[in-house]
């Protein structure tokens, strides 16, 4: 199964940007890392980032049209970018938003997600480690009664 996994804006500047943040994981060390998570857990994971709010709701268009389950840290649009919620709402296939540190504990204007409620689950605040567990509960299948 793939899965497509989207970063937003500043991501790619991971292991420099804030270390005290975001930890010394570069975007490349990630991208290897939810690859090789992927083949352990027998996913084909296909990761992006990109700084433009147009171009990654593109890539969630796309995962809407092919029924791709998707894992999305949207990075600074999660407090703020209705059209990537909205975006966001049309896919059929599971999303799971992730942040690497946890907003809920960091200054106000993080504690608000446009994205949590048209999310399948939120994982924040296991540094790069979200993104595993992010690729777990894919790989679980979806919750049933
Ligand atoms: C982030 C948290 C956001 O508040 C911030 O704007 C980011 C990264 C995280 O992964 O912790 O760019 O999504």
């Amino acid at each position: 199964m793939l899965v497509l996994v989207l970063n937003g804006p500043n991501l790619s500047r991971l292991g420099t940007r804030e270390p005290e943040v975001y930890g010394l994981t570069s975007h490349d060390d990630l991208v290897a890392s939810c690859e090789q998570w992927g083949r352990d857990l027998d996913l084909d994971v296909e990761v992006r980032q990109t700084d433009d709010e147009a171009e990654l709701v593109r890539w969630i268009h796309e995962a809407a049209d092919s029924a791709t389950p998707v894992v999305l840290n949207p990075a600074a649009f999660t407090h703020y970018s209705y059209a990537l919620r909205d975006a966001c709402a049309q896919l059929r296939a599971g999303l799971v938003e992730v942040h690497i540190s946890n907003p809920a504990a960091r200054e106000a204007f993080r504690h608000t997600s446009v994205i949590s409620a048209v999310a399948t689950g939120t994982i924040a605040g296991f540094g790069v480690d979200s993104y595993r567990l992010a690729l777990s509960s894919i790989a679980a299948g979806p919750l049933s009664d």
